[in-house]
């Protein structure tokens, strides 16, 4: 047996892939942890690694000049805007290249096509999945490019309602499936498998331009699933058991995730994606506006001592806190508050920030001990016997409007309930609103005092101003 008949054999190729899954678990159950997240991730990229190699020693995969190139751009392109791009602006990136899966799918989709025809496609096991994979394939590419451009403010976060709604959805999705049914059928004209492309494509953008800020969490999971499936379904049209597997790891996960945001916001999966919720956002009044009221400032001086001669500190990280890269100055904070005998505690709401865990991460990259992070559930019990609230550019997951006014976009959105602590303290810039576009009427609170500036600029200054008490 030669080398190359060795490698190219199926049994080493198979072996190859087990080895790849491995790797994936096992990068995978590192994920579970802030410590082990970045060596499971690099053990993923390795199994990620193993499987590509493995697939490209198929003896029918032929083109390698094509691949080559195909690679270059790709690395040329990836690597340097991975290395980059700015942590705020990561949710953004795992948009884009989320979508970027997606219409790679409903490429390959198209490109068997193609090669095989309709006669090909009217086997069924290989013509089903091809026809999801390109319907799930284009919906989540548009689909989360529109995300993308809703995170970089590129287009406006707030809900854009279409006109026909639900129903125009519903007529893309009959075009789509309806052209799919007909090269099922046998038939070769491509223009009908350009037809599901397209249709899938408004549809990807008619899907999520009416969804409203704060419901985005939802959506961006939802795209995250439908691409892994995507690819899953991919896999089983042409044979590739590693696309099946790893499209089913992130379709799973995806699905898994897609749940937990829909129960973080109280809303059912079906109702955000329908568009049920986010309508127009009331205009955001400004300081003694009519929805506003008295805004009291305070000075970075006045906050220190009030935390000074606190026993429990509630620290409630936002966006604004990643924006700001304050979270090094917050652990600083956080220790010179303990070492005056504080009590010092982390309210985590799972959608604060612009991504899953986002506040996690960059709380354990400042080193903050994980034991003083407790979810909403924990924390919410506990701002009744907290002296001080203080708020780091967070805005829409403190907003009282949620619990009960119920025209507001963010109705029914289970808040951190800061109002219940003796005092609040709002660290940010201005009285803009946050991502769903909203008035706060926290801050127009008789007990809230807002500490206006860049939130690091302003947690340095209560540091310093702390050693000086
Ligand atoms: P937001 O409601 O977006 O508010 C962030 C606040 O930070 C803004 O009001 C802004 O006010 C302030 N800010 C920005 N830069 C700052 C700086 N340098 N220093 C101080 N403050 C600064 O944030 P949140 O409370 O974390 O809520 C998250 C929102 O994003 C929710 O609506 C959520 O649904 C949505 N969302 C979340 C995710 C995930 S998965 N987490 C994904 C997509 C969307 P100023 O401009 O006045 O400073």
């Amino acid at each position: 047996m030669t080398f190359a008949s060795f490698v190219q054999d199926t049994d080493f190729i198979n072996a190859l892939y087990i080895v790849a899954f491995s790797l994936f678990a096992i990068g995978i159950a590192g994920l579970t942890g802030p410590r082990t997240a970045v060596r499971g991730n690099r053990v993923a990229a390795v199994g990620m690694a193993i499987a590509v190699v493995a697939t490209l020693l198929y003896e029918q995969v032929g083109d390698w000049e094509l691949i080559a190139i195909g690679i270059v751009i790709g690395a040329v392109v990836g690597v340097p805007a991975a290395r980059t791009v700015k942590m705020t602006q990561m949710p953004q990136m795992v948009a884009l290249f989320n979508g970027v899966g997606g219409g790679a799918v409903a490429l390959i989709a198209w490109a068997e096509f193609r090669d095989r025809g309709g006669e090909g496609l009217s086997q069924l096991e290989f013509g089903i999945p091809l026809v999801f994979a390109a319907i799930v394939g284009s919906i989540s590419f548009w689909g989360s490019n529109i995300a993308f451009a809703k995170l970089q403010e590129l287009i406006s976060g707030k809900p854009l309602k279409i006109p026909g709604g639900v129903f125009l959805n519903l007529a893309l999705l009959a075009i789509a499936v309806g052209c799919g049914i007909a090269i099922l059928a046998g038939s070769d004209n491509e223009l009908l498998f350009i037809a599901i492309l397209v249709s899938a494509a408004i549809l990807g953008n008619t899907f999520v331009l009416p969804i409203g800020g704060a419901d985005m969490p939802v959506v961006i999971s939802t795209l995250n699933a439908f691409t892994g499936l995507s690819a899953a379904a991919a896999g089983m049209a042409l044979d590739n058991i590693a696309l099946i597997v790893a499209g089913m790891i992130v379709g799973a996960s995806g699905t898994i995730l897609t749940q937990q945001m829909a129960e973080a916001m109280n809303r059912t999966i079906v109702s955000v994606l329908m568009g049920g919720f986010g309508g127009e956002a009331p205009a955001v009044a400004g300081p003694g506006g009519e929805t506003g009221g008295t805004v009291r400032s305070t000075s970075a001086a006045d906050a220190a001592i009030q935390m000074a001669y606190a026993r429990q500190v509630v620290v409630v990280p936002g966006y604004g806190m990643a924006v700001a890269q304050a979270q090094h100055a917050v652990r600083e904070l956080g220790k010179a508050l303990e070492g005056r005998g504080v009590e010092v505690k982390f309210g985590i709401h799972p959608v604060a920030g612009r991504m899953p865990g986002h506040m996690n991460v960059l709380l354990a990259e400042a080193d903050v001990p994980y034991d003083q992070l407790k979810e909403m559930d924990e924390i919410n019990g506990e701002f009744g016997r907290t002296d001080v609230s203080l708020v780091i550019g967070a805005n829409d997951v403190t907003n009282p409007d949620a619990r009960n006014k119920t025209d507001s976009p963010i109705y029914g959105m289970p808040i951190l309930n800061v109002d219940d602590s003796q005092s609040v303290i709002v660290l940010k810039r201005s009285m803009s609103s946050g991502f769903a576009g909203i008035d706060n009427p926290l801050f127009y609170n008789p007990k809230t005092q807002m500490l206006f500036g860049d939130a690091k600029a302003s947690v340095s200054e209560i540091v310093s101003e702390l050693q000086g008490i």
